[in-house]
């Protein structure tokens, strides 16, 4: 049975670091509030001289490399940002460029905010699996920086900005790396929890639109945490399940770091200790679509998977939209 595996992994994450003491510098916050409601210390900021495409092309790049795969053999590449370079055309299109894929090879993006990178991957495991696509490069990258209100204390301590990349191609029942499942789900009756409601057909980017910021990102900050801890745990208790496994049976838990309670609520849900999720979002705060495939670059790099361990994926977004996915490693 053809199966889709994961043989290269990437990141990239821009050098200025802000911590919250600089944070709380900036707005009305403190090291300690952050801390304790999020688990995060600093996040990095990408310069202005830069894109999504700069950081996406370079954790691709890397995913390559580590792979051993030349970019010019990458017939595919997914991103997952709902920051991308402008909008449109997709950022893909220049990451393409700028790796040195082929002209001609398949380019796109994909919106699923932190879910993006997973809802990638799950298209690149069927196109993998149907034959269509030999070598998928998936990517998830956000500058968030560039869409958040630095004057609101309520989002602006969450964010960070960094790419992630994993190279896919096809294996089989026994392959290291291969994916065991993808689920991918969505709810629109939520999707106005966590949007920017600004710059698109619905609400043009007009001076009273900018005046009344609705250009960044406006959250019900509680509503999210609830559905965030609910659907992770439910979709990573799906991919569990269909797959005919438990909670026992998992090594790591690698799911986006959107904040370390959200973590612990999804850990006490399925039942899962906490010592076997990875976590780095002290370090980089949350950077939505890329935090997942980030996270398992920095745990490959760290020693922290060995081979044959079940891994579980989940990641919660604006879209809502929520995923998951089980990888033999
Ligand atoms: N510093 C200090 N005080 C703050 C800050 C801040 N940065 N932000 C808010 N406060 C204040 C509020 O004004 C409020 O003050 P008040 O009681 O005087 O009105 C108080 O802290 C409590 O505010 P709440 O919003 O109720 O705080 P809560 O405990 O819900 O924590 C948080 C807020 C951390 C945003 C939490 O709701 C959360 O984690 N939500 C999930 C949001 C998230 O992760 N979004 C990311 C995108 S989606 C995803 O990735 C899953």
């Amino acid at each position: 049975m053809i199966r889709s595996r994961i043989i290269g992994t990437g990141r990239a994450v821009p050098p200025k670091i802000l911590t919250n003491d600089d944070l709380s510098r900036m707005v009305d916050t403190s090291d300690a509030w952050i801390v304790e409601r999020t688990g995060i210390r600093e996040r990095h900021i990408l310069d202005p001289s830069q894109a999504a495409s700069d950081l996406a092309a370079e954790a691709g790049r890397q995913a390559c490399r580590k792979a051993g795969v030349d970019p010019s053999a990458v017939d595919c590449i997914i991103v997952g940002t709902v920051t991308g370079d402008c909008p449109f055309p997709a950022t893909a299109t220049f990451v393409q460029k700028k790796l040195g894929a082929p002209a001609g090879s398949c380019a796109f993006d994909l919106s699923a905010a932190c879910a993006g990178f997973l809802y990638g991957m799950s298209i690149a495991d069927a196109f993998i699996r149907i034959g269509q696509f030999k070598n998928v490069l998936v990517i998830g990258v956000e500058v968030l920086s560039r869409i958040v209100d630095w004057t609101d204390r309520s989002t602006c301590v969450l964010f960070g900005d960094a790419a992630g990349a994993v190279l896919m191609t096809a294996g089989d029942d026994k392959s290291a790396g291969r994916l065991l499942s993808t689920h991918v789900f969505a709810d629109g009756s939520l999707a106005e929890i966590l949007w920017q409601p600004v710059g698109g057909s619905r609400e043009p980017a007009t001076p009273e639109a900018l005046a009344a910021k609705r250009h960044f990102v406006q959250m019900n900050g509680r509503e999210v945490y609830k559905h965030a801890v609910r659907n992770m745990a439910s979709c990573a208790r799906t991919a569990l399940e269909v797959n005919g496994y438990t909670p026992d049976d998992v090594a790591w838990v690698i799911a986006h770091q959107a904040n370390l309670r959200i973590l612990e609520g999804v850990s006490d849900r399925i039942g899962i200790p906490m010592s076997r999720f990875f976590t780095n979002v002290d370090r980089y705060g949350n950077t939505s679509s890329a935090s997942v495939p980030m996270s398992l670059d920095e745990a490959i790099e760290q020693g922290k998977l060995k081979p044959n361990d079940l891994l579980i994926f989940a990641a919660l977004g604006g879209g809502l939209a929520w995923a998951s996915a089980a990888v033999r490693w």
